[in-house]
């Protein structure tokens, strides 16, 4: 599916943004009401003598538009109409990309007969096509990188090894003229990355810390990204229950996002520096496989007291976040991680929690994030919860001693490994229930989501 931005095109079809309590003023709401179309959030009315499909919304802001245009494209790609065009203006050309490329996106690679939509291109009309523009090229990137990141969750988790997504991180670098470092086994036993070492050691593929980075002349600053990598998380030896186990090939998201974002930057071409580091590892359960009792070295020095190793993104994490604030001096450290069940219990599996230490920070992606259409909500720290995860053999613990707020403990366990001078540099986002989705809702459709790409690239488009 082609879309373009054009001044004049005709098409098969032409799609209409209705707002249901404008329906009665419409030229045609005679027709319109007697069909019963009732111009409803989401609805759609096909009108094939007016070459007209008409998508009900309840005010033009750019949450209903995008979310009109998913019912549209949904619509139209179970039609035969090969080409269709919708009226763009700078308030509505992004929220429709999103919604074109986002809801009307389909993964098949698992499909041996996968049915062809006749949809092939899609005009956005506009008399001043310039003013829109870069407004039109950055949302297709950016609604691009979004796919990029959902294509690699989806594939599933024999096809995406830790050394595969290496690969595929390695591909993206060359495409994109980035950076690329990969250290393997023998390179993580060097650098003592004994967290990640112990969650990776009963699988039979070796684990991965990945380094993307994008370095353009003149920077106004430096970011670092980490993202949990866990290609599969069967739990361990504390084994998942079944039902618990299945969708566990998109605990690798917050690794996807962030190969996601630096996609989307470098394609920006955005005057800041950015880092991409992965932890890419499987846990799996075996002879070789760490236990609940051991004690880890991390790479930082501290050591941790294993009590569950199906809390093994943290540990992962610890290692890369020391990993990432030694080789990088950055202005701001963000980690990506489907890391805790207890953040969905929290939030509701729509909403991506943010945790850290600077108000300001969090405040910051809040619009960020309601801007890109996006929901996040910051899940406080205190230090009574940091006390649960006090060890009796330890530094500290992976799991708290009690079971409540297992969101933010995990996220101040992450808190342990970062340095005093990057505390107000560093934000967590735990995507366990925005990463992943078995029911459409909004832009997403079964599947990864893509879930951090478009608050991130949101963000570091508004750095100054
Ligand atoms: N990958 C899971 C978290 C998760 C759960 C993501 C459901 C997406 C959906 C993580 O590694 C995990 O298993 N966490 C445990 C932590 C517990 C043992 C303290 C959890 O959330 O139950
Ligand atoms: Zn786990
Ligand atoms: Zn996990």
């Amino acid at each position: 599916m082609n879309i373009d931005l054009v001044k004049d095109r005709s098409s098969d079809i032409h799609v209409e943004f209705i707002i249901k309590d404008e329906l009665k003023k419409h030229k045609i709401y005679k027709f319109l009401n007697k069909i019963g179309f009732n111009a409803k959030q989401d609805s759609i009315c096909f009108s094939h003598k007016n070459k007209t499909l008409f998508c009900g919304v309840d005010d033009k802001s750019a949450d209903n538009v995008r979310s009109a245009s998913v019912s549209a494209i949904k619509a139209l790609k179970s039609t035969n109409y090969k080409s269709a065009s919708f009226d763009a203006n700078a308030a509505n050309t992004r929220a429709i990309i999103e919604g074109l490329v986002l809801g009307g996106y389909e993964f098949n690679k698992y499909k041996s007969k996968a049915k062809k939509s006749k949809l092939k291109n899609i005009h956005l009309l506009n008399d001043d096509i310039a003013s829109l523009q870069r407004e039109f090229e950055e949302a297709i990137i950016i609604a691009e990188a979004t796919c990029f990141t959902r294509d690699i969750v989806n594939t599933t988790p024999d096809d995406m090894t830790p050394p595969e997504l290496a690969k595929v991180a390695k591909k993206l670098a060359k495409e994109n003229n980035l950076g690329c470092n990969i250290l393997g086994t023998k390179e993580l036993k060097k650098e003592k990355c004994g967290g990640i070492l112990a969650v990776g050691r009963a699988s039979r593929h070796d684990s991965k810390l990945i380094h993307l980075s994008y370095k353009p002349k003149n920077v106004k600053k430096i970011i670092s990204l980490v993202g949990k990598g866990l290609t599969y998380d069967s739990g361990g030896l504390s084994l998942k229950p079944a039902t618990s186990m299945v969708t566990m090939k998109m605990d690798k998201a917050g690794a996807c996002a962030v190969l996601g974002i630096i996609k989307a930057v470098s394609e920006l071409k955005l005057d800041i520096e950015v880092h991409a580091f992965v932890g890419a590892v499987e846990n799996m359960i075996g002879g070789d496989a760490y236990k609940p009792d051991d004690v880890l070295v991390s790479r930082k020095g501290d050591t941790i007291e294993v009590r569950n190793t199906d809390a093994e993104g943290r540990l992962v994490l610890a290692d890369v976040l020391d990993y990432a604030q030694e080789k990088v001096q950055a202005d701001y450290i963000f980690d990506f991680a489907t890391l805790t069940g207890a953040c969905m219990v929290a939030l509701g599996q729509y909403t991506t929690g943010v945790m850290g230490h600077s108000n300001r920070l969090k405040h910051d992606f809040s619009k960020a994030s309601s801007k890109a259409g996006e929901l996040t909500a910051s899940l406080p720290f205190n230090k009574h919860l940091k006390k649960q995860l006090k060890s009796d053999i330890a530094d500290i613990c992976n799991i708290s001693n009690k079971p409540y707020g297992g969101a933010i403990t995990a996220g101040l366990f992450l808190d342990n490994f970062i340095t005093e001078e990057n505390k107000n540099k560093w934000l967590h986002f735990d995507i366990a229930g925005s990463a992943y989705t078995e029911s459409p809702w909004d832009v997403n459709v079964h599947g990864g989501t893509g879930s951090g790409v478009r608050f991130m690239t949101q963000f570091l488009k508004s750095i100054k």
